[in-house]
């Protein structure tokens, strides 16, 4: 996946940004609750999700801006997966506003913009890699030329008439991904998909994260593993359905004094029960 000739140009409409522009928009330290921005990928206004009965997420509002890799991080159970099905609109939601690329999320336009790749592998095992995505090109209305080109992103290239089935976790995982590439979608929706892959994987994926960043393309990916957060250029920590905190790393870690994303979490957390402590009963 080093290899970077497989890459194609996004489509014309996306507007490739470039990097030092995101660093400065970043680097605002507006911590939880922002203005409205027509240009961010993602608005999301006093999200409320309840699930079995149960609410999972209270109240969430935020950002994702254009043209980033966004990390959506978190312990397990934290609502990360039900905050990205939200996003792509395959989540009930009790109230509140989720605006995906300027439309309602779920609006059927949607549907060939944004990517989603599950937690779980969803593609058939009983197929080749390139049956799959002949089969969900038909689906998606991609073009066929568009395949050979995304198996090569994900560096599958010698595996295209292997059955899937066959193939080990991390290569499983990437057909997933290479599926939701299938017609260049303006926006990626990633839950978790570097976990289980070892880390030469796992640095080889980021890198093509940041690479379709640099194309124009949004990208929002989940991991509950904390070091992941560095490799983002802007981070979402969730826990319990809040958002404790929306800031670039760099940001976070200043603003906290940690050393490592890990640390700067705990001490947020730890600040605001300290907070909620103070408040008279
Ligand atoms: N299908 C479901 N029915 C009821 N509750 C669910 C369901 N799926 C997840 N939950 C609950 O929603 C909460 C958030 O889960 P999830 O969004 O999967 O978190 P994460 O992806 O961060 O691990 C958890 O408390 C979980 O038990
Ligand atoms: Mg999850």
């Amino acid at each position: 996946m080093t290899n970077n000739s497989g890459v194609t140009p996004r489509s014309a409409h996306v507007v490739p940004r470039h990097r030092a522009d995101h660093r400065a928009d970043s680097e605002q330290q507006s911590p939880v609750a922002r203005p409205l921005d027509a240009e961010a990928a993602v608005v999301v206004e006093r999200l409320h999700v309840a699930r079995g009965g149960r609410t999972v997420l209270p109240e969430l509002s935020f950002t994702v801006p254009r043209g980033q890799v966004t990390g959506l991080l978190g312990p397990s159970g934290g609502g990360k997966t039900t905050l990205m099905r939200a996003l792509v609109g395959v989540q009930r939601v009790t109230s509140g506003q989720v605006r995906v690329l300027g439309l309602p999320a779920g609006t059927p336009a949607l549907r060939s913009r944004v990517g989603y790749v599950t937690q779980s592998p969803s593609v058939y095992g009983d197929l080749t890699v390139a049956e799959n995505l002949r089969f969900f090109a038909r689906l998606l209305h991609a073009p066929f030329t568009d395949i050979e080109a995304v198996v090569g992103q994900v560096d599958l290239a010698g595996h295209a008439d292997d059955l899937v089935q066959r193939l080990s976790g991390g290569q499983r995982s990437r057909v997933s991904l290479a599926v939701a590439l299938l017609g260049r979608p303006e926006m990626l929706v990633l839950d978790e998909p570097t976990v289980g892959l070892d880390p030469v994987l796992r640095r080889d994926l980021w890198e093509m994260f940041h690479r379709l960043a640099d194309e124009g393309t949004t990208l929002l990916v989940s991991s509950h593993v904390m070091d992941e957060a560095t490799r983002c250029d802007r981070l979402l920590l969730l826990r319990e359905g809040e958002l404790v905190a929306d800031d670039s790393p760099g940001v976070l870690l200043d603003r906290t004094g940690a050393v490592d994303v890990e640390s700067a979490f705990l001490a947020v957390i730890d600040a605001r029960t300290d907070r909620r402590a103070e408040v008279p009963a």
